[in-house]
């Protein structure tokens, strides 16, 4: 099953993909996660990704395409994956698509994870991240078993540089002009999937399974 999962900055992309690739046996791949991991390898690449990112804006489709391309090597990859934040341009659509062609497949479904503007303010308000381990973390709703820590790895939990106030408000403006065409994009190739997004995490994750079990 070939799925991509789409919502606004703080939907729940991430928490939501980690719940549920194991049930359906699918690879967790997304694009703000190896932007991420690019920037900590450091180097000319990792500080230019940095400042995109850091200021909320996307990373140029064509390089952006190819970082996904290049970390699918394995062809069985193409078979069972959950792509989280990619596409998220028309041209990224467009790009992904043809990347399915020549390997003759096509996607089986395209979740949206609905959540509204407040609810997304109040999610990234809270986020706490370890930037070593990649575990994310809510001061509400999902806080850590020692404030400030992550239970993984005992390193200090940070806010994102692009979760200051200014950033997410710039992130859902990108949302808002460059991904929101794409649930049009998919809605006319008969794959978009709507699921509302403003619930517990695991009830969240229940829905997104039956419609995900429903499509098979
Ligand atoms: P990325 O990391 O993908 O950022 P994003 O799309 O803005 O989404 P987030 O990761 O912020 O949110 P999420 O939906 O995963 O929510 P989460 O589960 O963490 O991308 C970062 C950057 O990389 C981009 O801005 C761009 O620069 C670049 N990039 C990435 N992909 C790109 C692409 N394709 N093209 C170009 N550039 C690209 O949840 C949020 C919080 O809410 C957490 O604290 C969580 O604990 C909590 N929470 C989750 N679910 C619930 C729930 N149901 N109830 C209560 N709390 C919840
Ligand atoms: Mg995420």
């Amino acid at each position: 099953m070939r799925v991509v999962l789409m919502g606004p900055p703080g939907a729940g992309k991430g928490t939501q993909a980690k719940k549920v690739v194991g049930a359906l046996d699918l690879a967790h791949v997304s694009t703000g996660d190896m932007f991420r991991r690019m920037v900590a390898a450091g180097g000319d690449l990792g500080k230019r990704i940095q400042a995109i990112i850091g200021q909320g804006h996307l990373v140029p489709d064509k390089e952006t395409s190819e970082v996904v391309d290049a970390f699918l090597t394995q062809e069985s990859l193409w078979d069972s994956f959950m792509l989280d934040g990619f596409p998220r341009t028309v041209p990224q659509a467009e790009m992904l698509d043809a990347m399915l062609a020549r390997r003759k497949k096509s996607l089986d479904a395209v979740v949206a994870i609905d959540l509204s503007e407040q609810n997304v303010l109040a999610r990234l308000g809270g986020r706490r991240s370890c930037l070593a381990c990649g575990s994310v973390y809510h001061e509400v709703s999902a806080p850590p078993k020692k404030p400030g820590v992550c239970d993984r790895d005992g390193k200090a939990l940070q806010v994102r540089e692009d979760d200051k106030p200014d950033k997410i408000r710039e992130r859902l403006r990108i949302y808002e002009s460059q991904t929101q065409p794409l649930l049009d994009y998919y809605a006319k190739s008969g794959v978009l999937k709507r699921v509302p997004g403003d619930a517990e995490a695991d009830e969240v994750a229940g829905r997104i399974l039956a419609v995900l079990r429903g499509q098979r």
